[in-house]
Order: C-alpha cells, then sequence, then structure tokens
C-alpha cells in the first residue's frame, strides 16, 4: 500500500469512525466495551476469526469485480503454511479411520487463455467430519486434512478426501458473544479451502461449497458466491467433486 493511499483510507476511516459515535451517540462506557472485545479476541486468539466473520467476504468482494481468473475467496482464521507435500496418487494425511463419505476432488489449472499449467501447486485444507481443523482444535494429528500437492503435465489434478460438514465457528469466546447478541447462529455451509499457486502467476485463494448443502444462504461469514459452488455426484465408493482453477498473471 503507497502511503497516499494509506493516508486517503485511514483517514476516512477515521472520519467514519467519528461520525458513527456522534450518530449512536456512543458513550464512552460503549467505546471501551467495543475496545475490549479487540483486546479479548486476541487474547482467545480470535482476532482473525472476529474480524473475518464480519469483513473478509467484502474484500474479496471487490477483488473479484475485475477479475480474468477464478473468483477469489475468504481465506479464513485457519490457514497454515507449510502443508505436507503429497506425492501421487494424492491423499490428503488422515487418521486410520477418518470419519466421513470419501470424496474424491478434482480439475485443472489453467491460464485465462486456456493454456494448462503443469506443475501447479494446491494447498488444501479442510475440517473434519466433526468440524474441526488439525493445529488449531486439539486432539487431531497435526496436518490431519492438510496438504500440498501439484497439477501432472496436462494441467489436472485428483485429491481423494472426505467430504466436510457444515462446519460451527467456535461459539465460547469473544466472537461467539457478539453473534449471540446479534441473535445469530454459528454456522458456515460445508467447505473446501484451496490456495494455488504457479510461477508467475496471482496465488488464488479459492473456498468451495456444494450445490444444496446446509447454511449456504445464511453463512455466518456471508462468503458464499454463485462461482464457488460446486456440485457433488454420488459414486460407488463416495462422492466426487471438480473444479477448474483459473490463474492470471499479477495485476501491479
Ligand atoms: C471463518 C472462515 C472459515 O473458513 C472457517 O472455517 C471458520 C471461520 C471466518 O470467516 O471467520
Ligand atoms: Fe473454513
Amino acid at each position: 500500500m503507497s502511503n497516499s493511499r494509506f493516508v486517503e483510507v485511514v483517514e476516512d476511516l477515521e472520519r467514519t469512525l467519528l461520525d458513527f459515535i456522534r450518530k449512536h451517540g456512543v458513550t464512552h462506557s460503549e467505546y471501551r466495551q467495543a475496545t475490549d472485545l479487540i483486546i479479548d479476541s486476541i487474547k482467545a486468539g480470535e482476532e482473525s476469526l472476529l474480524l473475518d466473520v464480519f469483513f473478509e467476504a467484502g474484500a474479496t468482494d471487490v477483488d473479484n469485480a475485475d477479475l480474468a481468473g477464478s473468483m477469489a475467496a475468504i481465506e479464513g482464521p485457519f490457514y497454515l503454511e507449510g502443508a505436507p507435500l503429497l506425492q501421487a496418487p494424492h491423499v490428503l494425511p488422515q487418521r486410520p479411520a477418518e470419519k466421513g463419505d470419501t470424496l474424491v476432488f478434482r480439475g485443472t489449472v489453467r491460464t485465462p487463455d486456456n493454456t494448462v499449467l503443469a506443475g501447479a501447486e494446491l494447498d488444501m485444507w479442510q475440517a473434519d467430519a466433526d468440524g474441526l481443523y488439525s493445529n488449531i482444535h486439539p486432539d487431531i494429528p497435526d496436518w490431519n486434512l492438510r496438504g500440498r500437492f501439484t497439477t501432472a503435465e496436462d494441467g489436472s489434478f485428483e485429491v481423494t478426501t472426505i467430504v466436510p460438514p457444515p462446519y460451527e465457528i467456535p461459539k465460547g469466546g469473544p466472537t461467539g458473544r457478539v453473534l449471540n447478541g446479534l441473535g445469530r447462529h454459528f454456522f458456515r455451509p460445508a467447505h473446501l479451502h484451496l490456495k494455488v499457486r504457479a510461477d508467475g502467476f496471482r496465488e488464488l485463494t479459492s473456498q468451495l461449497y456444494f450445490k444444496d448443502g446446509d447454511y449456504l444462504g445464511s453463512d455466518v461469514a456471508s462468503a458464499v458466491r454463485d462461482g464457488l459452488v460446486v456440485e457433488l455426484e454420488r459414486t460407488d465408493s463416495g462422492y466426487e467433486a471438480r473444479y477448474d482453477f483459473v490463474l492470471e498473471p499479477p495485476r501491479r
């Protein structure tokens, strides 16, 4: 961010919040409750959760407004760098009897002019059948259902995992208090998270939802968009889904 952009944006944020305080007659005690909420969320390790639930989808919509590649999606608070690099046939790391229906997820990675990208990296993470993320929630082996793999010579990929369930965000902390106060539920529709990267292209953060899934219309993070919903098709051994990613060159 350039310095002039910083000044423009931060001064407008300052004006907007001061107007807001006047408009609602926010008292000093209410102001303190708000700052304490932010401090509490940091103490609880929930600052990303709190902000992402309310605001992250707004920023991805801005990125998506002029896009030549696949639609971007919220990252959410649970991405971690350094997931295990998988060899073909790709299977996301899982426990011996990982709960959930088997899902084979396939697709391709291409450029906007339809050239296939071989050796593009997909970095995938998701909740387990109980709606919990490894390395975040306790009692799950590190890197469970997180992994990186690359596309083949023809730009295609295939990975085997489980169908994630709708996900209930942590409700015992400060974010939960706010959502409770608003009378909202805590669910996100079932989703797969992916980052897709290839040398010379913009990294894409995606998130895919399943058609006809619960909470598609009432995601607590308001992040579902038509272009991110895939069909979940029944097979003999479970389910399959597919999505073709398009990466675009760097913008600036
Ligand atoms: C949020 C997003 C997620 O993908 C998730 O699993 C949990 C929370 C969020 O936007 O806060
Ligand atoms: Fe998630």
